[in-house]
């Protein structure tokens, strides 16, 4: 196992009823606040009053900022950002999902400098100080909840990019399962396919295999996030469903499952950026059809780690060849995938071939902030060429 630090400062508050704690758990970082939120399911659900009543209760003086867009964009944060210094907010509560999150991440680190938040992705910029948050979490998906990381698409270059500090990290996450007992089976799907392969890219690219706990660790959340996404499609308020759902995804990218593993990659992210840029694909979405393309590219490559993955996860039988034994897990992952009605295709995503080209060129910036550099834009186009 490679040195680690493992420091993750964010509290959790996990379960049932856990929301009406959001007001006193802010009123800790200050008295007025900006209350960030998506389109419409906070107020359908009822969450919306919940959150706004324990904030006031709490004392804390409310401005709201409803909006955020799935795929969040530059422009609107950059609104927030105006209305978080025209009111002094000193602490931004989210209530969301991980597009909600990285907003509020990106308006706290923004809202307090003088150049435009944009050039803390670009690394022209790097974060001293941010404001406060605080989240809500109403999809289990991206993990942001309790990771350092945040992930924006400038609407005018079209570029997806993530960036993560570790003054990012959330200061409290309510995680209560009964606030995704409203979210629909396709994006239950999606965000248990970005589990997935938070934990896959970093099980498949680990430096040093020998971190038998790791792998085991790993294996286990992805095997979790398979079993209880079947769960929660059965039954949207299977509640231990959707608490193991949720707090897998939460674990799957929080720093703990790197531990040890030296330098890993992020290649199917960087890839799905790209389509997520382009074309407002789900994230989730997006990584199913990529994650195909990707395993498809690399059976030889990473044979070796594939297979026993597929060993581990699928009861694959031992001693056939390592490569043969990669192709199988990968027909069992496209069929869990089938089973869940997920995309598999850039056609099921309505992405022609012929836009190839165009998708790998818009990886280039991404693969350079996030030093993929074997990751050209001719090994990328081929890599969707085996999902198109
Ligand atoms: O906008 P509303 O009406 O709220 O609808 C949302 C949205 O349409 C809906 N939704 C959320 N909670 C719901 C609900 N619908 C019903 N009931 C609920 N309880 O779900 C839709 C998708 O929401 P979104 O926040 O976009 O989904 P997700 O949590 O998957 O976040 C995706 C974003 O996270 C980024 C992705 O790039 C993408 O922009 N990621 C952030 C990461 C990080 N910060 O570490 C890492 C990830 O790899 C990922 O890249
Ligand atoms: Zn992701």
């Amino acid at each position: 196992m490679h040195n680690f630090v493992f420091h993750n400062p964010t509290k959790i508050l996990f379960g049932r009823d856990t929301v009406n704690a959001i007001g006193s758990e802010t009123r800790a970082w200050g008295r007025r606040a900006l209350l960030v939120y998506g389109q419409t399911s906070l107020k359908r659900s009822g969450l919306h009053a919940r959150i706004v009543n324990s904030l006031r209760e709490a004392g804390l003086e409310l401005i709201e900022f409803g909006g955020t867009c799935s795929n969040p964009l530059l422009s609107h944060v950059r609104e927030g950002i105006a209305l978080a210094k025209t009111h002094g907010s000193e602490v931004i509560v989210a209530a969301g999902g991980g597009s909600v999150i990285d907003t509020a991440k990106a308006i706290g680190a923004g809202a307090v400098v003088e150049h435009d938040v944009w050039k803390f992705f670009t690394g022209k910029r790097s974060i001293k100080a941010t404001l406060p948050v605080t989240t809500v979490l109403t999809l289990a998906a991206s993990g942001s909840e309790m990771n350092a990381g945040m992930v924006l698409t400038n609407d005018a270059t079209r570029e997806k990019f993530g960036f993560g500090h570790r003054l990012l990290f959330p200061k409290t996450s309510i995680l209560d399962p009964e606030t995704t007992f409203t979210v629909p089976v396709d994006y239950t799907v999606y965000g248990a396919v970005d589990a997935i392969s938070h934990v896959l890219e970093f099980y498949l690219t680990a430096s040093d295999p020998d971190s038998p706990v790791q792998d085991r660790l790993m294996e286990g959340l992805i095997d979790n996030a398979m079993t209880a996404c079947l769960r929660c499609m059965d039954d949207p308020c299977d509640y231990n469903g959707r608490a193991n759902l949720m707090w897998t995804a939460t674990l799957a990218l929080n720093g703990l499952t790197a531990a040890g593993l030296g330098r890993v990659g992020f290649p199917m992210h960087l890839i799905e950026h790209s389509l997520s840029a382009l074309y407002n694909v789900p994230h989730g979405a997006g990584l199913a059809v990529v994650m195909l393309g990707w395993l498809r590219a690399h059976h030889d490559l990473y044979a070796r780690r594939i297979a026993e993955l597929g060993r581990r996860l699928f009861r694959l039988p031992d001693g056939e060849q390592a490569a043969s034994i990669a192709a199988q897990t990968s027909l069992c992952l496209q069929e869990w995938l089938h089973r869940v009605r997920a995309p598999t295709t850039l056609a099921d995503l309505g992405i022609p071939a012929r836009d190839i080209p165009r998708i790998a060129d818009n990886t280039r910036g991404l693969a350079r902030i996030w030093r993929l550099r074997d990751y050209p834009p001719e090994r990328v186009a081929a890599i969707l060429h085996l999902c198109r």
